[in-house]
């Protein structure tokens, strides 16, 4: 099973650019182009938050043709930039939102790997929060299915990256929701978004990523107290593979046309001089 991860598509009201200058429309159609003719299949598609720019329902329906076009199932969760109301209206035909008042959360059972996405964001704050009546829920949920290899995903990443304008908003109750996650061994991996990097390390024994950003990154930048600034990296998104009975590998993809693919060996078997 292929899953892949594209976040924080950030799109505007009009699909103009964001920030003055990122064609965030633009390139998440490139973003869904490549992994609708990526070989073999992809299986499905989580969007990690940061859907839109404002949260407003222009923005949620500008982006909604442009997600209609993944031909793979796909599944979102609201980032602090998106509104969690706005995002249940918008895709909540599309998404399995769970029923709770206060967490756009969702769960799909019917894959080989089960998926599960978080809702961290916080109205009015950059910050994320999971909260103890999601948390709750989430534990009850890995508890139903302990033989069931789990992908989580939740936008604010649950620990400092070094980047120090973005950790300030990173997830609050991070240490709550790891130590949750390292009850269910089941759970193969948590994916976030939020930086616009690719990000990997290990908490508690639990494997977490932050996936890139196929338009805008944030600077790399891990002196204190750096800007706030965005970068024009290549674009990228991240790229689950399963394999059972639980072996889930992240690569890093990137849309666009690059020289190659040129072979190693020649036509008789020799390696290339
Ligand atoms: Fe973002
Ligand atoms: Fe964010």
């Amino acid at each position: 099973m292929l899953i892949a991860q594209l976040t924080d598509t950030h799109l505007k009201p009009g699909g103009r650019p964001a920030y003055g200058r990122v064609d965030t429309a633009g390139l998440l159609t490139a973003a869904v182009d490549y992994v609708n003719a990526f070989v073999p299949e992809v299986d499905a598609v989580i969007l990690s938050g940061d859907l839109t720019d404002t949260g407003s329902a222009a923005e949620y329906a500008v982006l909604r043709p442009l997600l209609d076009r993944i031909r793979a199932p796909w599944y979102a969760v609201p980032g602090n930039h998106d509104r969690a109301d706005e995002m249940r209206t918008a895709f909540g035909d599309v998404v399995p939102y769970v029923d709770a008042a206060d967490f756009a959360a969702c769960l799909i059972d019917h894959h080989p790997v089960r998926l599960i996405g978080l809702d961290s964001s916080v109205a009015g704050v950059p910050w994320g929060m999971v909260g103890a009546a999601q948390l709750a829920w989430l534990d009850r949920v890995l508890a139903a299915g302990p033989d069931r290899p789990t992908l989580v995903f939740v936008h604010h990443p649950p620990f400092e990256t070094g980047i120090g304008h973005m950790d300030v908003q990173n997830l609050k109750d991070g240490a709550e929701l790891i130590a949750v996650l390292r009850r269910h061994p089941q759970v193969l991996h948590l994916a976030c978004g939020h930086v616009h990097r690719a990000i990997d390390t290990v908490l508690d024994g639990v494997a977490v990523s932050i996936a890139p950003n196929a338009a805008h990154a944030v600077t790399l930048d891990l002196t204190l107290g750096g800007p706030s600034t965005f970068t024009m990296e290549p674009p990228a998104i991240r790229l689950f593979r399963f394999t059972p009975p639980r072996l889930l590998v992240s690569h890093l993809a990137y849309p666009g046309r690059f020289d190659g693919p040129h072979p190693f060996f020649d036509a008789t078997g020799g390696l290339i001089d």
